[in-house]
């Protein structure tokens, strides 16, 4: 479903401001002239520019208009990752669930996750909705549930997807407890114990985890932090290497943040297609991408059934939901057969809960809000990380969502620094957790979407202080 005119308009005006071309300062052009230009009516010209204004993009001065906020300076962004060219067994220490238990913990200040607080949901609306489900589907909770799950879920999950740009047949939808556990069937669906897959690099710590549960083989591809995925690496990787699947995230990768241009989306599509290969797409952050555009998913240019879409709630609606979706294309009957032998169905009330959710007008206007909230939340943290950061460091720009990926000075080492970090409650994700290869141990990820208060840019500020003292104290690191 096409965004309302007044969030395209704007979602054109940010891309531009992030870009530079609005400068910061600069006029903004005024609300007849706007929709002059825009050719829309100046109601619809009102509502892009406040909706800037609560992103804090822009700002209003008194009878002069609107003005390009003044943005703290910019740091540069890393570059295209370079991974080694081998695939490795993975090996995890316990560093990754240390910072998650960590991040989780109440007396934390924590940037370790890349959890959504629930501040940034709509409550009201998620309590409602399952209370409405159990008053209306009280039998189903003493019915043992089987199947694929409930069909209002994926009738509701479908209709969904054609917002990603697919069109998906209910039938074909299988309901999982989690994004996860999607991930986790298509790859048992697809590999068996020595198969390659090939990931992004820095990847997400989850995915790590299921390839060493599942004794997979890890092939890292140079991901650019705001293109992804590079087709080009990938394209040598499938002609040089036995790789069983690809897992990626299009859209707003984990750690990256980064969005896959749709040109290159198709070129994806077309060469796992060539190469009888599964794409394993996680769409889990797929909604809170800026641009229309980057929310089409690869699976939108799937025409022979290679793309596995896999997606779920939980940074969008509601994470206590745990309640997960997969369209396996050409492997929907080994997944279902998987899923069934695995776990079962999931519980059917609330499986009608995310229904109503899904298809209950305000599903639209509670997603805005949660993209206008964590994009001034993003503005906040990349100033104050070029502020206090030490000088060399690079942070990303990501065009949507709440995680940011800084590269600091190659000789700091970031485990160190979440020590440090620790020892004054406040937690990191080291860089190390993002790959199978001893990398990015000069790297954290800082997940922004959590808890927000006073104390978050006060701890923002430390992370920085304590992160130029060790570099002080410390002597050149092996890459
Ligand atoms: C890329 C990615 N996929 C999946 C997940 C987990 O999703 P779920 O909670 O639905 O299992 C996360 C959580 O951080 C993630 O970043």
């Amino acid at each position: 479903m096409d965004d309302p005119l007044y969030l395209q308009i704007a979602a054109r005006l940010a891309q531009s401001i992030r870009a530079g071309t609005l400068k910061r300062g600069e006029r903004m052009p005024s609300v007849r002239a706007l929709a002059a230009s825009e050719a829309v009516s100046p109601s619809t010209a009102v509502l892009a520019l406040r909706w800037l204004e609560d992103a804090r993009l822009i700002e209003a001065r008194p009878r002069s208009g609107y003005f390009v906020a003044a943005r703290p300076p910019q740091l540069p962004e890393p570059e295209t990752s370079r991974p080694e060219r081998r695939s490795r067994a993975v090996a995890l220490d316990r560093l990754g669930q240390q910072v998650m238990r960590l991040s989780m913990a109440p007396d934390i200040i924590s940037f370790g996750a890349a959890c959504p607080g629930p501040e940034l949901f709509d409550q009201e609306r998620v309590r409602r909705a399952m209370s409405r489900a159990v008053q209306k589907h009280r039998d189903l909770l003493c019915i043992y549930p089987t199947g694929p799950g409930m069909e209002e879920a994926r009738r509701a999950i479908a209709r969904h997807a054609l917002g990603l740009g697919c069109a998906l047949h209910a039938d074909e939808v299988v309901i999982t407890n989690s994004c996860m556990e999607a991930i986790s069937l298509c790859l048992k669906s697809v590999t068996k114990p020595g198969d390659i897959v090939a990931l992004e690099s820095p990847t997400y710590y989850g995915f790590l985890e299921i390839l060493q549960s599942l004794h997979l083989r890890a092939l890292e591809i140079p991901t650019h932090p705001r293109h992804g995925l590079s087709v080009d690496a990938l394209q040598l990787a499938l002609q040089t290497q036995p790789i069983k699947a690809v897992l990626a995230v299009p859209t707003l990768s984990n750690p990256l943040g980064a969005c896959m241009p749709p040109a290159e989306r198709r070129r994806l599509a077309q060469l796992i297609a060539s190469h009888d290969v599964a794409l394993i797409e996680d769409v889990l952050y797929n909604d809170l991408a800026e641009q229309e555009d980057r929310r089409r998913a690869v699976k939108a240019f799937d025409s022979t059934g290679h793309v596995m879409i896999c997606g779920s709630f939980s940074k969008t609606l509601a994470p206590g939901l745990r309640l997960g979706w997969v369209e396996a294309g050409r492997w929907g009957q080994v997944l279902r057969q998987t899923k069934e032998v695995q776990s079962g169905a999931q519980t059917a009330v609330l499986e009608m809960a995310l229904a109503d959710l899904l298809t209950q007008a305000g599903a639209g206007a509670a997603l805005r809000q949660v993209r206008a909230t964590i994009a001034a939340r993003v503005d906040e943290a990349r100033g104050l990380i070029a502020e206090s950061f030490p000088k060399g460091s690079k942070v990303t720009d990501p065009a949507g969502g709440y995680i940011l990926w800084v590269e600091l000075p190659p000789q700091l080492d970031s485990v160190a620094l979440y020590e440090a970090c620790l020892a004054e409650n406040i937690c990191i994700a080291p860089g190390l957790m993002f790959s199978a290869s001893p990398r990015f141990r000069h790297c954290v990820r800082l997940g922004v979407g959590g808890r927000w208060g006073p104390q978050h840019p006060r701890a923002l500020r430390r992370i920085g202080e304590l992160a130029t003292q060790l570099l002080l104290s410390s002597a050149p690191l092996a890459a």
